[in-house]
């Protein structure tokens, strides 16, 4: 069995067990903030953490501005995309009073874990890490130290605040594992410090981008949380579709058209075939037309929120929200050098 099926296959009881006994968790889970945040990440990130915040699971949400840069030259605009997503996490319902949310460059404690972590994994180790080499081809560029090495300190931002769960897609397991592995080393050499974190791998499917591939910012086939109705009935009438008049779900031969019956279908909570037969010949116009009312209305409320929210609100949530991360990861800093003898 994979890492992925072994992982999948202790999803259920995992679950039972966060909701018997919240409190024995700690989540921590984020994002790189390469770019506003869209419908893929709401039903496949956000709305879990809100449930686990909800459940009464102590939730941190690191947006990691330091991993932008690890496939690309610059951090581009970075500060937009942070303050974009911080407003994306209040309108969805994360609730600064119980979530920490922070920013990676604000704890520079994190670089400083990132050191002994180094110390504790192989070069070959590094290199193995899927997730590194297919970012690395889609780059397109040189294998630079931070990209080799950036699932090490992925690590620390989990470790620090003693994270146990780990909510992430498919893509991020391999980083986890990672985690697991330093935990586990550096237990074993100095005293133990770190628990072995769990990955919580959400149960909502992948959603597909508007042209059936995979959902990014640079195929310009996603619908962002921040989009106004007219902006994202626009993305909808410029999907690509096809000729065939019948309104059918079939992903392999009908990529675009099966792309926006899966994304009614998760907005209506219906399954994808069952919005095909309902349509059947009225063709991708009419189509089009349910999937931006189904879109628009699943995203209503999310959006009088958002836009309800000020700027000086995301800039005292970052404030509080780093601070707060701050002290922790202060303290297990001086815990891990005490552990390795280097409290002086
Ligand atoms: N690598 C994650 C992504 O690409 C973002 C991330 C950074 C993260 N640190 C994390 C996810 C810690 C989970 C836990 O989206």
């Amino acid at each position: 069995m994979d890492s992925f099926s072994a992982t999948s296959a202790r999803m259920p009881a995992l679950r039972s067990s966060i909701t018997e006994n919240p409190s024995r968790y700690r989540v921590l889970t984020g994002e790189r903030p390469t770019g506003h945040l869209h419908l893929g990440h709401y039903v496949g990130t956000i709305r879990e953490r809100v449930r686990l915040q909800d459940a009464g699971v102590k939730t941190f949400v690191i947006l990691a501005d330091y991993q932008v840069i690890t496939d690309r030259d610059t951090a581009g605009a970075v500060r937009d995309n942070v303050h974009s997503a911080v407003l994306d996490y209040l309108a969805a319902g994360i609730d600064p009073d119980r979530s920490t949310i922070f920013t990676h460059s604000a704890i520079p404690e994190l670089n400083q874990l990132f050191l002994p972590f180094l110390s504790l994994v192989t070069e070959a180790e590094l290199h193995r890490n899927p997730t590194v080499k297919a970012e690395l081809l889609d780059s397109g560029r040189a294998l630079n130290g931070l990209l080799l090495t950036y699932p090490v300190h992925q690590a620390a931002d989990i470790l620090f605040c003693k994270g146990n769960l780990v909510p992430v897609g498919k893509d991020n397991l391999p980083h986890v594992e990672v985690t697991r592995t330093i935990a586990r080393r550096f237990n074993e050499r100095y005293g133990k410090v770190f628990p072995e974190p769990e990955a919580l791998i959400t149960a909502a499917p992948e959603l597909p981008g508007l042209d059936g591939r995979k959902m990014s910012k640079s195929y310009g086939n996603t619908i962002t949380l921040a989009m106004s109705e007219d902006e994202t009935a626009q993305r909808i009438r410029k999907a690509p579709t096809d000729a065939e008049r019948t309104i059918t779900y079939d992903p392999d031969s009908r990529p675009g058209v099966s792309a926006l019956l899966d994304t009614a279908a998760v907005c209506l909570d219906r399954t994808p075939e069952d919005i095909a037969d309902e349509i059947g010949s009225k063709g991708s116009g009419a189509l089009k037309a349910l999937a931006t009312e189904a879109v628009n209305e699943y995203l209503r409320e999310l959006r009088h929120r958002r836009a309800s929210l000020a700027a000086a609100d995301t800039a005292e949530v970052l404030r509080s929200g780093n601070h707060a991360a701050r002290r922790i990861a202060v303290e297990t800093l001086d815990e891990t050098r005490a552990a390795m003898g280097m409290h002086y």
